[in-house]
């Protein structure tokens, strides 16, 4: 079934949405206010780093299934509409700022035709739905029903592609007279994945918003239980790499996401469980998301321990060349935001250190964003000299480092392994000292 599709915003979620729209067969418009972005889009040139998204925006930009517009009318003709807005952590606070998804929707209002759904993917905090079928009731024309799913997207910077076109389940918040109509339409958009047997589950408003941040709490919460565990092995001589495997053989933990090490960053897992503790208190539940205090206090301390290790070997760091190998906050992404890495690396140079950080993919946008560090285009020009190196965001070619070569280039053989990523006997063998979050020295 190929339907006509309209994708609101343009960001890394929206922007892989509509390509992956149009792969599944759909006629698909991308929209988006910010003039730049949609010229490079129409272009078919990604505006972030995500692998196979470039090849796909080419191929379906050649089939003419997809397009891209500035113009908010351009929705019309559409039978369903994915609002794809983002939802960042207000300045100062904890608290989401859901302005850019009712001015999303409320101006995608007046353009839906009869019959046409709008679908909200944005992460907000549970209670926002109905305020945002509001809006679009406020806005529509007269004689069309005001119609909203709530489907929010779980896919992974890295494997964006991936998780959108064969995602692990589906959630259909619905709710109101329209409720079955609603799930039949989503359907026909998604009728390849589901044909393949994802899950497809049927929920109302505010549990499909829930889902998608009790998910994202859980995630960083057992990655602040891993990295907790990691500071007790730091003080008793335990070893958190063996202690995960140990206790992810047990398959009600698993070992997916006991991985310790630096922490948790990006767009998602920092923020969400931010809103979530601002919302529990709007809600006056303080004390069901107090345990989230103690996830991003464990996560924030991991980036300190890092900054604590590098004094205990350096001692005053004012003036020594510091290499920082990894920018992003996570390998196969460009993405800076909230990278544990950039926060490590700027508090050193805020102590004075020559610090010089390279990374694959993520230096333009560091570069015009974070200026501080020394942004430097080769591994080499980071080592070069260098009194240390932090390993804090495990690309490939960083663990494929040679421990023997990178030793002829620094002046001093210490490396801290921020991910638990290198080969540490390896590195030890060629006269470094490693030192491992959560492992023994
Ligand atoms: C996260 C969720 O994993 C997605 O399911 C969700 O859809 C997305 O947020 C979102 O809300 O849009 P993402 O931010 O792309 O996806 O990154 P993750 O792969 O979850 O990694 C998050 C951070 O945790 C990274 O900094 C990563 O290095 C770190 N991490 C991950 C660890 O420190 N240890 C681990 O074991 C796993």
């Amino acid at each position: 079934m190929s339907l006509k599709i309209s994708v609101i915003g343009t960001g890394y979620l929206g922007a892989v949405h509509a390509a992956c729209m149009a792969e599944l067969g759909h006629t698909v418009v991308g929209i988006d206010t910010d003039a730049s972005k949609i010229e490079a889009l129409a272009a078919g040139r990604s505006p972030i780093y995500e692998p196979g998204l470039p090849e796909l925006l080419t191929s379906t930009g050649e089939s003419g299934r997809l397009t891209w517009s500035t113009d908010i009318s351009a929705a019309a003709d559409a039978d369903v509409h994915f609002v794809c807005v983002g939802t960042p952590q207000r300045a100062g606070e904890y608290a989401a700022n859901t302005d850019y998804v009712f001015a999303a929707f409320t101006a995608l209002a007046p353009h839906m035709k009869a019959g046409s759904i709008a679908v909200g993917k944005s992460t907000v905090p549970v209670g926002t739905v109905p305020r945002v079928l509001e809006a679009i009731r406020e806005n529509v024309t007269d004689g069309i029903d005001a119609r909203l799913v709530w489907n929010p997207e779980f896919l992974r910077e890295g494997f964006a592609v991936k998780d959108t076109l064969t995602p692990d389940r589906f959630v259909y918040g619905v709710e109101g007279e329209f409720a079955d109509a609603d799930v039949e339409k989503l359907d026909e958009v998604y009728d390849k994945a589901l044909a393949a047997g994802t899950p497809r589950l049927v929920t109302n408003y505010a549990t499909a918003e829930l889902v998608k941040v009790s998910a994202n709490a859980f995630l960083a919460t057992k990655i602040s239980f891993i990295n907790a565990m990691a500071e007790i092995c730091e003080a008793t001589g335990g070893d958190v790499l063996a202690l995960a495997d140990a206790i992810g053989h047990d398959e009600r933990i698993g070992r997916k996401f006991l991985g310790a090490g630096v922490g948790f960053g990006g767009g998602c897992l920092p923020k969400d469980i931010r809103a979530f503790l601002a919302r529990g208190e709007e809600l006056g539940l303080p004390d069901s998301v107090a345990f989230l205090r103690g996830v991003d206090a464990t996560n924030l301390r991991r980036r300190e321990r890092v900054v604590t290790l590098v004094e205990g070997a350096l001692g005053d760091v004012a003036g020594k060349p510091i290499a920082v190998l990894g920018a992003a906050f996570k390998p196969n992404s460009d993405d800076i935001r909230d990278s544990p890495a950039l926060d490590v690396a700027e508090r050193l140079v805020q102590l004075g250190a020559d610090v010089r950080v390279h990374d694959p993919e993520a230096l333009p946008v560091a570069r015009a964003n974070r200026p501080g560090p020394n942004y430097v285009d080769t591994v080499d020009e980071a080592l070069d000299g260098a009194q240390i190196v932090l390993h804090l965001t495990e690309w490939k070619q960083y663990r494929e480092l040679d421990p023997a070569e990178v030793a002829t280039k620094v002046a001093n053989k210490v490396v801290i392994d921020g991910r638990n990523a290198l080969d540490g006997a390896r590195w030890a063998d060629a006269g470094f000292t490693v030192h491992s979050l959560g492992r023994p020295v």
